[in-house]
Formats: C-alpha cells, structure tokens, sequence
C-alpha cells in the first residue's frame, strides 16, 4: 500500500511545502503552517496518476457570437450595482467579511426577493441551525419568501441535495470555512479543506448554471484561512465592510468578471435588516460639525459614483520623542507623505505634533485623489482655521508639491453642487474641459497656493506670532 502523503500547508498564503516551519518562506508569516494528511490530492478534476489520453479540442475564433449573460436583478440597486447589474447565471461570487458584519443578513435577503420572484433558491448554512436562520428571516420580515434551507457542512451531502430536485437559480454556502469535503483529513476551515470544497461548489454552478454565493471570513489578522486561495476561482469578489460602531455597511467589488470594480454599495444595517442608502454623500455628511478646525469635505469617486466625505483631522502638541500618527479609513503613508511634502514645500512644522485622521463614516478611501482634501484638513487643524463649509477639496499632490489632475472633475463637481456646495478647490483642468460653470472653481497649480488661502495673511501672522509654527520664507 502507498504510504499516505503528509504535507504542510500555509494557512495564510496556501504555499504547500514537504515539513513544518516557523515561519512559512512564501509569504513570511510565523506560526501559519499546519500538517494536512490527505487521502489524495483532493483536488477536483487533478491529473490521476495515470496519465489519461486526452481528446482534441474544438477550437473557436474571437468573434463568434455571444448571447447577453443572462443575470438576476435582485431589486436591491445597491447589491445589483455592484455585482454589475445582477448575479450572472453560472458565476460564482465570493462574499468576504470580517463576522458579524451582516453577510448572512444580506444573503438571507437577497435570496428571499428571489425566491419570491419565482427563482429557486437554497441557503446552506453551515454556522447556524435551520431555526436560529428562521428567526432572523422573521426579523427581516421574509418568512413569506419561499427559499429553501438547510444546515449542512458535509460538501457531498451539499451537492447531492443540489442535484435531486429543480435545478436552483441562486444557491448560498454561509459559509465556505465551515464545509468539509471527507477525502480530505484535514480540519474544515484549512486552506486544503476551503479550496476543494470551492473547486466542487464552483464546478456544479458552471455545470448547472446556478448563481453560487459564497461566504467567508476574514479576520483582522488573517489568521484563519482567508477566502482569499478563494479568490482566484470565483468570477466576482465582493467585501463586505464597515466598523461595528456605525450603522452603514459598503459592499466592495474587489474582482468582477462582469462587471467594473470599485464599484461600491452603501446600506445601514437597521433592526429589521440591511436598508439601502441610495445617497450616501447626504449620509457621510450627514453629523458634520461645521464650524470646527481641521475638517474638510473630499469629493470622491466610488466606482461610477461621486461620494462627498468629510476628512477630519487633529493636531496637538505632542509629548512623545516620535510623535504619534493615527489614521482612519486611509492609508497611513499617504498621511506621512502629505505631511512631509507640507513640511518641505509649504514650511509647515508637524514635527512637535501628534496627528491623528479619520474618514467620517467608516468608508475607506483609495483614491490618490483624497490629498488635497487631507492637506487641507492638516492645515486648518494645525492653524486652528476652520475651512469654509460650502467648499470641497480635491486632487493628487506629487512630492514636488504641485497639485495633479484627478479624473470624473465634472462628477465629483456635480455632485458638490446638487449637495449645496458653492465652491472647489482643485487642481487646473485640462485644456478645454469646463468641469462645471455653476461652481466657484479655485484651481490649485502648488500646495503653497492651498496653505496662502487657508491660512491668509491673519493665519500666517497668528502661526507665527506663537513661535512654534514659523512659515519659511
Ligand atoms: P450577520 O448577518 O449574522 O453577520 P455575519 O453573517 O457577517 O457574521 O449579522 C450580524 C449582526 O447584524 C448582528 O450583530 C446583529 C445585526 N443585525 C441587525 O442589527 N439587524 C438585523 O435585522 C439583523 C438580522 C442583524
Ligand atoms: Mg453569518
């Protein structure tokens, strides 16, 4: 008999190697290897070890006619948006987030407005018991929905069900670390067990042309395995985010095969379910403190959707040799970067200070674009000047400290306007673009241009009179 195979797998990156380390030599995490004993390689559809003799292909040109994807409006424009207009028949989407985010909540809806549209669908929970998924249908107010459940994690019970009876049109696996496949030995939740359980789940909707969702954790830390050996074998990945202390969830397309990415949808997790947000500039505004230092209004881009949010920012007098920088909701190097560029182009000192900033709502921002409305909340919360509150910032800053052009000016323009706003600071258009005639337009060529305007002649006089704060001259 072959002596069965042990192999040690990576539960962070999903490198496999021949015997235990520390420290896995793929990605560098310590303490991620785990033994994995396997039956065989458990990996669907793998080479046999009898080398079979393949069948020709037939092959076929580019411009051979396509029917349009047929796709399944959820009615949730927010959810529909962000898959990119409905859930493809055959695709598979892998819903990601940290627990208690409100995957299963979402889920659990979007499969009861199907279900009551006349879709067959099937909600597998591996985490809950059929009755506590029940209560929660009755909380949302779907027990009318006739979608069909069950708790299971057994991935062969799973597909067995799947194919006996009326081929589904959406079938949710809540979630993907709580099912095993019983080829394998290894614990459910390994990176062996959660990819051979996808690859057999992933399969039966191309073959059956079912929407398949998959839920899977993620942890702040990564220390379970992610979804993310996932992510290469599903159409769309979809995160789920937001922080427990607000209210508002934003579903994140990270991959869409049919569909753009970054595109996101914003909704409020209320006591009877996830409501949809269908302005969420009004909602990211919406406790604005407006006469206070240090915030100022960014007018983003989110996929194909201008968002305004406020950037708050705060300064003070440091008592640490390495003062602190706290950031929230965007990346700290752009901070550092920002705040060494103010210093070395505009004079500004941040050394003797702490700095702390934080995106207002819990929304996350990429978007280089978001600097000029960062620096301007430096500014005014180093100089204690409040920014006017009829106006937004926005633009790229490079090292040298000259402002970039940032694309969608005309959105972002519109969409300040239609919110109340009267004036924005940006960076010059291209030649022959007018962004929009109806706003006050300041164009920015450099960061000094910022700093002049914020501070003026009164700001400059007040940092300098306390001593600390000089402008270079
Ligand atoms: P859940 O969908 O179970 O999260 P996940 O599947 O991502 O782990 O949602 C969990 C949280 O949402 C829980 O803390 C309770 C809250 N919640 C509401 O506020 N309102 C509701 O209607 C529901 C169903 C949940
Ligand atoms: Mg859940």
């Amino acid at each position: 008999m072959a002596r069965e195979k042990n192999s040690f797998t990576c539960q962070s990156c999903g490198a496999s190697t021949g015997q235990w380390a520390g420290r896995c030599n793929a990605c560098g995490e310590w303490n991620t290897i785990v033994e994995e004993l396997s039956k065989n390689s458990g990996i669907a559809g793998g080479p046999s070890k009898k080398q079979a003799k393949g069948l020709t292909l037939e092959l076929e040109a580019l411009d051979t006619e396509v029917a349009d994807v047929p796709r399944l409006m959820t009615d949730i424009a927010e959810f529909d948006r962000v898959t990119g207009g409905g859930l493809v028949a055959g695709s598979a989407i892998l819903v990601g987030g940290e627990p208690g985010i409100g995957k299963s909540t979402l889920l659990l809806q979007v499969a009861a407005v199907l279900a009551k549209k006349g879709h067959r669908a099937l909600y597998f929970s591996g985490e809950e018991a059929t009755a506590q998924v029940r209560l929660r249908a009755r909380r949302l107010k779907v027990t009318d929905a006739p979608v069909d459940l069950a708790a299971e994690t057994n991935v062969a019970n799973i597909l067995a069900t799947l194919e006996a009876g009326a081929p589904p049109a959406i079938v949710i696996i809540d979630s993907i670390q709580t099912v095993w496949s019983d080829n394998l030995d290894a614990a459910p939740g390994t990176v062996s067990q959660v990819r051979a359980c996808s690859q057999h789940l992933v399969r039966y909707a191309k073959r059956s042309g079912a929407a398949l969702l998959i839920v899977g954790h993620v942890t702040k830390d990564g220390q379970i395995a992610g979804p993310k050996v996932v992510e290469h074998m599903v159409d769309t990945v979809l995160y789920f985010e937001g922080d427990s202390g607000h209210q508002f969830r934003i579903l994140r397309a990270v991959k869409n095969r049919f569909g753009a990415t970054d595109e996101i949808g914003v909704f409020e997790m209320k006591n009877e379910g996830l409501a949809e947000v269908a302005n969420p500039s009004e909602m990211f505004l919406g406790d604005r403190n407006d006469d206070s230092p240090g915030s100022a209004v960014f007018a983003g881009i989110e996929g194909s959707r201008p968002v305004l949010v406020e950037i708050q920012a705060l300064v003070a007098a440091s008592s640490l040799a390495t003062p602190r920088r706290a950031v929230v909701g965007c990346d700290s190097n752009r901070l550092a970067m920002i705040i060494a560029v103010l210093s070395a182009r505009c004079g500004l000192r941040f050394g003797a200070h702490d700095v702390y900033l934080n995106v207002a709502g819990g929304l996350r921002i990429t978007e280089p674009a978001a600097d000029v409305a960062i620096a301007a909340a430096l500014i005014s919360a180093l100089s204690g000047i409040a920014l006017p509150i009829d106006r937004v910032f926005f633009g790229e800053i490079s090292l040298s400290g000259a402002v970039r052009n940032v694309g969608h000016m005309g959105a972002r323009l519109k969409e300040a306007r239609k919110l109340g706003f009267k004036t924005a600071t940006m960076p010059m258009p291209v030649d022959g673009e007018t962004p929009d005639k109806k706003m006050l337009v300041e164009n920015l060529p450099h960061l000094s241009a910022l700093t002049a305007n914020i501070l003026g002649s009164e700001g400059e006089k007040s940092l300098n009179s306390d001593g600390k704060e000089t402008k270079n001259s």
